[in-house]
């Protein structure tokens, strides 16, 4: 390991064998964190050319547990957002999708600091679970077209110990890094059709569109290596997507969202992920009519009566969807109002992120316990006009205390203007 440290540092490429036995023998302990840790230093330094990062991404995916979905018949598909606030779109897209015959076999994660998770977010329809065993996960898929599981416990157990190390050595912004670590994981999980949201702003690991570019490019190539079909779509996250952040809350618009509310971006990004989906699935080769076969769902309610069956097959109360006032509910619910008037020129994602986060809304460490009831929800987005005095959002908490810092953080969030400037275009780029 001495040796190809030194082969990185000075710039040299790793063989197969030697990317193989690095995997290998850090995933089994033999070699220490502290190797390991100088080692994503220099890669992110140095890079990777395209078949390093292909052989780390295939090392990472045989490190553990790898999902045999041959058992499910027809297409799969599965979507990854690189992380996001207020990014609810898998509960919206997936009962789409599946709503149409595509299959949908979805790993997701939980949430850690300012982001959300979706596991977190179904876990607020009361009884939901998504420690469902590989049989009942494939069944599940066959009946119905549609499970969300939690990423079982040995699935890519490299990315694990790799992920916990990068996250406090410096080392998380590096391409193929990050490639490897998403990539290794969407193909442990088995799909044939991947769909990649690269979040790209303030509120993201990605701050500029040249990087989020580069990033897009790098997975799309690495999954095409790897023999599936993969789309990279890079999405603003300037400002948090649709209005609630927040667990509860996000299901709530989620639900709003089925049922044809007008959510921001929020089904704009769904049609657009989705409409790659469906060509790569091989429903239709049109852009327009992946939309508007997209967008049927929703009108003839088919994508709704999916999240009920996705509800109902893993424990939850499906009525919840229906009457939503069986999901969680804050007591307290506090209005921001604005100081001053204008338009409104930027909302800081990310900290709008931590104000949930700081109501209980998200983790401080992995193993917080989290209040699915509480966040935020905004009443004026990018490019809106505010009055002084006019509610910018509400929040909502456990008690007044916590709701009062909230508002004050929430209002901080918020960069008012006296023009109305341009906004920013929110797909910036589609990477096939
Ligand atoms: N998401 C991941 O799963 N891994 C990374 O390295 C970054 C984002």
């Amino acid at each position: 390991m001495t040796d190809l440290i030194a082969a990185k540092r000075d710039g040299r490429e790793l063989s197969t064998e030697q990317i193989q036995f690095m995997i290998n023998n850090f995933t089994s302990g033999s070699i220490p964190d502290y190797q390991m840790a100088s080692m994503c230093m220099a890669i992110l330094f140095r890079g990777m050319n395209d078949r390093e990062i292909l052989d780390l991404t295939l090392a990472m995916e045989r490190s553990g547990d790898i999902l045999d979905l041959s058992g499910i018949k027809g297409v799969k598909a599965d979507k990854h957002s690189t992380g996001g606030v207020g990014d609810k779109t898998t509960l919206v897209l997936c009962p789409m999708i599946a709503a149409l015959g595509v299959k949908f076999a979805k790993m997701s994660g939980r949430g850690l600091g300012h982001t959300g998770g979706t596991i977190d977010k179904l876990e607020s329809f009361p009884g939901f679970t998504t420690a469902i065993s590989e049989e009942q996960f494939i069944s599940n898929v066959n009946r119905i077209g549609i499970a969300i599981a939690g990423q079982t416990g040995n699935l890519v157990p490299a990315d694990k110990k790799m992920y916990a190390l990068r996250d406090v050595t410096g080392t998380v912004p590096s391409v193929p890094l990050i490639v490897s670590s998403i990539m290794s994981k969407k193909l442990a999980a088995g799909a044939d059709v991947i769909v990649l949201d690269v979040k790209c702003g303030e509120g993201s690991f990605m701050k500029t569109k040249a990087d989020a570019e580069k990033l897009a490019s790098q997975l799309v190539r690495v999954g095409k290596l790897a023999g599936k079909k993969v789309t990279a779509v890079i999405t603003d996250m300037d400002e948090p997507l649709g209005y609630a952040v927040g667990n509860a809350l996000e299901v709530k618009e989620a639900i709003a969202a089925l049922n044809g509310a007008e959510c921001g971006e929020l089904m704009n990004l769904c049609l657009t992920l989705g409409s790659y989906i469906l060509i790569d699935a091989g429903m239709t080769d049109k852009e327009e009519e992946a939309r508007s076969m997209l967008r049927r769902t929703v009108e003839d309610g088919s994508a709704l009566k999916k999240l009920v069956e996705l509800v109902e097959a893993q424990g939850g109360d499906p009525a919840a969807v229906y009457d939503t006032s069986r999901l969680p509910d804050a007591p307290v619910k506090m209005d921001v109002r604005s100081s001053s008037k204008g338009y409104v020129k930027h909302i800081a994602a990310e900290n709008v992120g931590l104000v949930s986060m700081h109501l209980g809304g998200g983790r401080i460490t992995k193993d917080s316990e989290i209040d699915l009831s509480v966040g935020v929800v905004l009443n004026k987005k990018v490019g809106d006009h505010v009055d002084e005095g006019e509610v910018l959002g509400t929040v909502h908490a456990t008690n007044e205390e916590a709701a009062a810092k909230a508002a004050d953080e929430l209002r901080a969030c918020y960069f008012l203007t006296e023009r109305k400037g341009r906004k920013e275009k929110f797909v910036k780029a589609v990477v096939r």
